[in-house]
């Protein structure tokens, strides 16, 4: 199957997902959804992480998309390429609109992430229209360079699927490189936010300015004592 990184219709439909994704870092779906229901006239797309899904499962995505809104599922897949792409598969057949793999999995196996995310879609009827985002360098990752960096890009390039995962910061490494991938930064920090165990760190504003398309905001939202105030301040920002 072919992974089309420039359908027109891919990059038509940025708009309806709007700029943030709230990352649901919690340990139970009760404690998710009340944040998913809270913000739901802000924010189109939600990520369920390596806590919430292993403490929940399928279950939460299935939640999430029954309130309309797009799921995120960022396992950072990172394994051989058939194992990857029947989990990618089962991802896609759960109707996510997004999901991660490891650039460090190599070209091969982030191509198979993409066919197998693309094929669970399709069995249940669902369109192409989706990102298969290869995760460049964690924004945490303290042995962070640019040469690693840009091996990772060329296998994130080389496979053909449509997205990356990086630090705002990183953005403008090779940026002529990256113009057609749906850009999506984590990392990120309004001013006075704790920084935590992240490192390279950037606010909303100057994230979108340097080209992401999507921002994943976790902790300064979800541990603020008002997340929809919080929401909206960032959102005012852009
Ligand atoms: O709480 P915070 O805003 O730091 O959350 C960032 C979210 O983005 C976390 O869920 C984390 O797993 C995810 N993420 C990241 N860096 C990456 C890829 C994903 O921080 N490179």
């Amino acid at each position: 199957m072919d992974i089309n990184t420039k359908a027109p219709d891919s990059f038509e439909e940025p708009s309806l997902l709007g700029k943030l994704a709230v990352a649901l870092d919690f340990d139970n779906d009760t404690k998710a959804m009340r944040i998913v229901d809270l913000l739901k006239d802000e924010v189109e797309v939600y990520k369920v992480g390596l806590e919430l899904f292993t403490a929940s499962g399928p279950d939460v995505v299935s939640k999430i998309i029954d309130r309309g809104k797009n799921v995120f599922v960022d396992l950072k897949l990172h394994d051989i390429p058939n194992t990857v792409f029947k989990a990618a598969r089962v991802l896609g057949s759960l109707g996510a609109k997004l999901i991660t793999a490891h650039s460090a999995g190599g070209s091969d196996m982030l191509r198979a992430a993409a066919e197998g995310f693309i094929e669970g879609r399709t069995y249940v009827g669902l369109d192409e229209n989706c990102y298969c985002l290869g995760v460049s360098m964690l924004t945490s990752d303290p042995s962070f360079s640019q040469n690693l960096f840009l091996n990772r890009l060329e296998a994130i390039i080389e496979s053909g699927i449509n997205g990356m995962v990086c630090s705002g910061t990183d953005l403008s490494i090779a940026s002529d490189k990256t113009a057609d991938l749906f850009k999506v930064v984590p990392g990120i920090r309004p001013s006075g936010s704790p920084k935590g165990d992240q490192l390279r760190v950037t606010s909303p504003a100057d994230a979108i300015k340097l080209g992401a398309d999507l921002l994943v905001v976790g902790r300064p939202i979800i541990e603020s004592s008002d997340p929809l105030a919080m929401v909206q301040t960032i959102l005012e920002s852009l």
